[in-house]
Parts: C-alpha cells; sequence; structure tokens
C-alpha cells in the first residue's frame, strides 16, 4: 500500500461541484445541520420519509444491551413491500426496475409491475416448499434477474437469504450453508463469463453431496434456473426446475409486515480468523440507511436517472446497491451479467452509451485496468450520458481518481469516494456530491446522522493531521446486529478493542488531513482486500497446510498496482515431496489448490516455496517482513526475530 499512501499525501486538488449539479442535487448542506442537532430524530425523519411502515415506529434507538443496537424496534414494514408494490400503487408500475443485459448480449427489461409479479410468485413458491418465517436459504446464482427476484422472495416471506458469490467453490458454499443451516439453496444450471457458460449446479451438487465435517444435511430442496443450458445432473427428490415451480406459482400474495428489527439477511464475510463470519442485517434500519445513501451519496433521481452499480449480488455493495437501495427509491437500474472485457474490452462503455447510465458505482480496481488499456476505449463511445461516479471498495489513489473524473466523467462529473463495509450495511463516510469539494483519494466526511472518527491506540482522537484507527463513535442505522451463531465473536472483533468508550472499530488505518477530512489507509489486520474483494491471510494459509505437500505456509497482500493488493504466499513444502517433485510443478498445484478450496479470487497471484518462515521467540509468524518481500523492498526490522539471519535465506531464495 505504501506507494498509495504516499501519493494520498502529497495530494492537494479539490474539485467543488458544478453550479449546475448542486443546484439539482438531493443533497444539501442542512442535512448536516438537521442531523447535528437531533442525530437520533433525524434517522427517525429519515425512516418515515423514505420507507412505508405498516406499523409506525415509536421508538427510535434502543442500546440497552449494547454493543447490540436496536433501531425502529416496535414498528413494523415489509421489505419487499418498500421495494416492489408501492412503486405500483403509486402509479410507477411501467418504469424499468431492471435493464438487464446477459454476456452473449440477450437482453430484460423488466419493469416494476412486472418485477412485483415475479416476486409474488417466487414468494409463493418459496412458501409451497414451507419455507417461511426465519427459514435460511442459501442464493448461488449468476448475476441475472432471478437472482434478485429470488433475494426479495425470501425477504417477502420473512426467510433470510445468505447469498454466496457465484465464483466461490463448492466448499466455500458448503461451509456457509452449514453455518446456516439453509434449507433451500437456489442456484442456476450455470452463467456466462468470459465467453463460456461456467456452470453452478455442479457445486451445489457437490457441496451437498460430500459432507465429511459431520453437518446434519439441512437442504431440502435446490431450486435451479435454467440459463447457462449446460447438462446438469439431476436428483428427482432435492431439485427442482425455477420454471417450473415458479413460473406456475401464483401471482398474488400479499406481502405481511415483520418487525424492524426482522433478520434480512446474512452475508459471510472474511475476519482475522480462518473461518468467514455471517453478518447478519435486519429490516427497518437497514433499508433506511440503503434508501438515505441511494438518495443522497448517489444521488438518485427514481424519475429520471439510469444507474449502474457494477458489483455482484455475492456481495454487500450488491445488496445495497443494486437490490435493496435502488428499488427502495423505484430507480431504474442496470444489470450486466458478465465480464468487462468480454467481447471487447469497451463493453462497459457500449452499456453505459447503449442504456443512457447516468450514474455509475464501481470499484477502484476495475478503473485501473481501464486505464491500463487506455483512454481510446472510452472515448470511443459517447458516455455523455454520465452525471455522477462513485467508487468503493477498497482506497483510490488520486491518479485513478482523476482519470476517472476526466476520462469516463468528461472533466466534469462529481466523484463520490464511499467508505463502508458489510458490517456498516450501508456508506458511512463520503462526500455529498452536491456540497462537498472533493479531494482525490479522500472519503472525507461521515455521512449525515453518522458519527466517525480516528482515534489512536488509547481511542483518543487524534489531531488533524495526524494518522490513526478508523472508529464509529454511536450506533447507525443499518449497522450489523450480529454475527450469525456467535455473538461472543460480534463483541470480540468489534467492540472490544474500544470497549470502554463503546467505539465500533472498523479494522481500517486512517488519517484526518489539516481540514479534519478523512482519508482511508487500508486494513491493519490480517484482511487483505484484492480488487475490492475482502480475503482472509488465515483463511488461504489454512488452505495451503490443507494440501498434503504443504509443511507451513504464511500469506501476505502485496502491493499490486492493478488489484490494489494481491496474494503472495510463502510456502515450505514437506521433505518427502521436494524430493518427487519439481518447486515450480508444486506451485502451481498449490495455486489451482486453493482456487478449486475457496475460490478464484483467493489463487495466489505468486507462490514462494521457501526453507524457513520469519518468527517471533513466541512463534509468531511476521507478516511484515514477507510483505517487504513481495513487495520488493528493503526489508524492515528484523531484531524481534527468533533468528535473524532467516530473512536473508528467504530473500535469497524468493529471488
Ligand atoms: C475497504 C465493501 C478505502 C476497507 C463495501 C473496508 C475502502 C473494506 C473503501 C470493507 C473506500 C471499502 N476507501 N477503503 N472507499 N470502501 N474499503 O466488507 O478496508 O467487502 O474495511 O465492503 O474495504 O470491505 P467489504
Amino acid at each position: 500500500m505504501s506507494s498509495t499512501i504516499d501519493h494520498l499525501l502529497d495530494e492537494e486538488r479539490q474539485f467543488a461541484p458544478s453550479p449546475e449539479f448542486a443546484a439539482q442535487a438531493n443533497g444539501t448542506a442542512d442535512l448536516y445541520e438537521r442531523a447535528a442537532a437531533d442525530r437520533e430524530g433525524f434517522w427517525a425523519d429519515q425512516a418515515r420519509e423514505l420507507l412505508h411502515w405498516h406499523k409506525p415506529f415509536t421508538q427510535v434507538l434502543d442500546r440497552s444491551n449494547a454493543p447490540f443496537a436496536k433501531w425502529f424496534d416496535d414498528g413494523e414494514l415489509s421489505v419487499a413491500y418498500n421495494c416492489l408494490d408501492r412503486h405500483v400503487e403509486a402509479g410507477n408500475g411501467d418504469r424499468v426496475a431492471l435493464l438487464f443485459e446477459g454476456e452473449p448480449g440477450d437482453e430484460r427489461r423488466i419493469t416494476y409491475a412486472e418485477l412485483t409479479r415475479e416476486v409474488k410468485k417466487a414468494a409463493n413458491a418459496l412458501e409451497g416448499l414451507g419455507i417461511g418465517h426465519g427459514d435460511r436459504v442459501a442464493i448461488y446464482m449468476p448475476l441475472i434477474p432471478e437472482a434478485v427476484i429470488a433475494m426479495l422472495a425470501c425477504a417477502r416471506i420473512g426467510a433470510i437469504h445468505s447469498v454466496v458469490f457465484g465464483g466461490f467453490s463448492a466448499d466455500s458454499l458448503r461451509s456457509r450453508v452449514d453455518d446456516a443451516a439453509a434449507r433451500v439453496v437456489i442456484t442456476a444450471d450455470g452463467g456466462y463469463r468470459k465467453g463460456k457458460v461456467s456452470a453452478l449446479k455442479p457445486a451445489v451438487d457437490q457441496a451437498l453431496a460430500d459432507r465429511g465435517n459431520g453437518a446434519q444435511e439441512t437442504v431440502e430442496h435446490v431450486l435451479v434456473v435454467k440459463r447457462g443450458g449446460n447438462d446438469v445432473d439431476w436428483d428427482d427428490e432435492r431439485d427442482l426446475w425455477w420454471h417450473d415451480t415458479v413460473d406456475n406459482a401464483s401471482d398474488e400474495h400479499e406481502a405481511p409486515a415483520f418487525p424492524a428489527e426482522n433478520p434480512l439477511y446474512i452475508l459471510y464475510t472474511s475476519g482475522t480468523t480462518g473461518k468467514p463470519k455471517g453478518v447478519i442485517h435486519t429490516s427497518g434500519g437497514y433499508l433506511t440507511q440503503a434508501a438515505f445513501t441511494n438518495k443522497y451519496t448517489l444521488d438518485i433521481h427514481p424519475e429520471s436517472d439510469v444507474f449502474w452499480c457494477t458489483a455482484d449480488i455475492g456481495w454487500v455493495t450488491g445488496h445495497t446497491y443494486v437490490v435493496y437501495g435502488p428499488l427502495a427509491l423505484g430507480a431504474t437500474q442496470v444489470i450486466y451479467e458478465g465480464t468487462p472485457e468480454f467481447p471487447q474490452p469497451g463493453r462497459w462503455w457500449d452499456i453505459v452509451e447503449k442504456y443512457g447510465v447516468s450514474i455509475l458505482y464501481t470499484a477502484p480496481t476495475a478503473i485501473r485496468s481501464f486505464m491500463k488499456q487506455g483512454r481510446q476505449i472510452p472515448q470511443e463511445r459517447d458516455l455523455s450520458s454520465l452525471r455522477l461516479l462513485g467508487s468503493v471498495g477498497e482506497p483510490i489513489n488520486p491518479e485513478a481518481w482523476v482519470w476517472y473524473r476526466d476520462i469516463i466523467g468528461h472533466g466534469e462529473t462529481p466523484i463520490v469516494d464511499t467508505w463502508w463495509q458489510t458490517e456498516t450495511g450501508a456508506t458511512m463516510v463520503a462526500a455529498l456530491p452536491g456540497v462537498t469539494a472533493t479531494k482525490p483519494g479522500s472519503a472525507q466526511v461521515p455521512l449525515p446522522g453518522i458519527l466517525v472518527d480516528v482515534v489512536d491506540e488509547s481511542g483518543q482522537p487524534v489531531a488533524n493531521g495526524n494518522g490513526g484507527l478508523l472508529v464509529v463513535t454511536a450506533p447507525w442505522p443499518s449497522m450489523l446486529r450480529g454475527v450469525w451463531g456467535d455473538p461472543e465473536r460480534f463483541k470480540e472483533t468489534y467492540w472490544a478493542k474500544f470497549a470502554e468508550q463503546g467505539y465500533y472499530f472498523a479494522g481500517d488505518g486512517a488519517r484526518k488531513d489539516e481540514d479534519g477530512d478523512i482519508w482511508l489507509l487500508g486494513r491493519v489486520d490480517d484482511v487483505m482486500n484484492v480488487s475490492g474483494h475482502r480475503l482472509s491471510t488465515t483463511e488461504i494459509e489454512s488452505s495451503l497446510v490443507a494440501h498434503e505437500a504443504t509443511a507451513e505456509a504464511a500469506v501476505v497482500g502485496a502491493k499490486d498496482e492493478t488489484t490494489g493488493e494481491a496474494v503472495v504466499a510463502f510456502v515450505i513444502l514437506k521433505e518427502s515431496y521436494l524430493s518427487a517433485h519439481t518447486p515450480e510443478g508444486l506451485a502451481v498445484q498449490l495455486r489451482s489448490w486453493v482456487s478449486e478450496q475457496i475460490g478464484p479470487i483467493a489463487r495466489p497471484r505468486d507462490i514462494y516455496i521457501v526453507s524457513e518462515l520469519p518468527k517471533t521467540r513466541s512463534g509468531k509468524i511476521m507478516r511484515r517482513l514477507l510483505r517487504d518481500v513481495a513487495d520488493g523492498k528493503e526489508v524492515g526490522d528484523t531484531t524481534t526475530l527468533a533468528d535473524t539471519a532467516v530473512m536473508s535465506v528467504i530473500s535469497a531464495q524468493v529471488k
């Protein structure tokens, strides 16, 4: 990360919003004043203005059981009704909700009326399978309309969805299905990626077949959308085609209301230990902040904008900025199934031109890879419909920020850099695009009603111009409500570090500049951020040592020009394997092993076969030193190593 940070520290440019942009923007400076005057009252107003409540709430924030918190607890609402039926009832049924583009070029335009009808059918189908309030449903799908429909159908009947990214392996799917004890898995035969059908159903079959861990089989049905047309194995008792089950279900379905704190979904994310944790989000507070940030940070005007958030539904960004937020506002949005470079590197810009996308929300990794391909590709397309750009998932370096604005945003569009996490549920730190003069590389200011600070190890706020740890100092509506099945882990991971102050510890380093604006500097724990995707060093290490050839492994996030960080592994092989195989051959094997075990995104960029690892006297691996090696830098202070010579051995072996 260090070169990004050096650049960040030198950056002094500022871009004020144009008067025209400011004049039409949803977000105005008075939001900050209203929130500062009465924070809880502000959020209560937002919840009432942005959502329909079947039963109005009278309580706002309840933190009597801190660090657990409840918002709008005595209110009742239907998340699905808020995202669907109410727009139809308000006369907007003909407005397009989803502009779907498949990778092969197929298209579907789905209006709010149609989407509502499809969700009603899917809700009836799930109920027909005996699924109801509180049941868990795993969703393992490509980014096709049925994925959105499946999520909303769960929400409609009060079932809790757990979306598992379609790029994860059968093993990863199995551990998530087991942890949540899902009763149904919704999947597709396959989806399109890079011009080919990438199969999904076989991974589900595999996940449900070899249950070596002794977990009880909880899955009763697998509901399969036909998308790829690839051959699939079929279990007549268990498997059902979506087109038989859902298409034939009734399209009458009254959306019941649930309490505001009813769980909406579980989403697994990497932490500092090997086991992913199931972050729990609930309904009323989550949907309030989802709608609020889509309206004010991303400035969505549902009657006129075409929004495109490029995230997959497997990540939290796809939950809040593809499904729940834009649909709660009644917006029109693009969803694209495939990869940016298929069949040619201008595919995204063709989509922007074709649908007249006005707001684009994507990750710095994507922007950096477009930079590499050169400006001609976007410049050959008409991108004049774009009026606002957003960035999410990792720190954006000023070069990429300025390129994004100049080349994609024709030198005019505001850019909002949005900091948040799976755990925060929605954006926390970001500019209001009609108000804030933006600085390339800085997420800048907490949203109205959100209290964030940068503190030192003892929890004291740092002075402007200094760095420290990012904390959230008061509960927020879309905060995680817990870790599935593990309340202790929730307390330990997020609240123990600053227990005295009652602050939420985000795991990110940050700095306040002379104006008090916040600059994010990357993770301070063993979590890596590769292409905006969170990966745990420990999880990949566990996968590597699970291979029979491996004796020991250490994984670090090394600097990478395109992906931000890249996975680099240092592996000690068992003697018996070294004599029978070449180190290069084993490195290749280990890379595909990790890919199969966790998923291709976790595949190490480099694997170095070494004879030793740097350890402290207490046996802790000093990843900091390995990171120096991986970055090709001078190795830092080695005095706390048990054997100070070990780093020269490793450096020699890596060369
Ligand atoms: C990082 C993705 C800098 C951060 C929404 C955080 C960012 C982790 C930004 C969460 C940003 C996200 N600037 N860093 N604008 N946005 N991050 O849970 O390290 O997949 O802790 O949520 O991504 O990743 P997650």
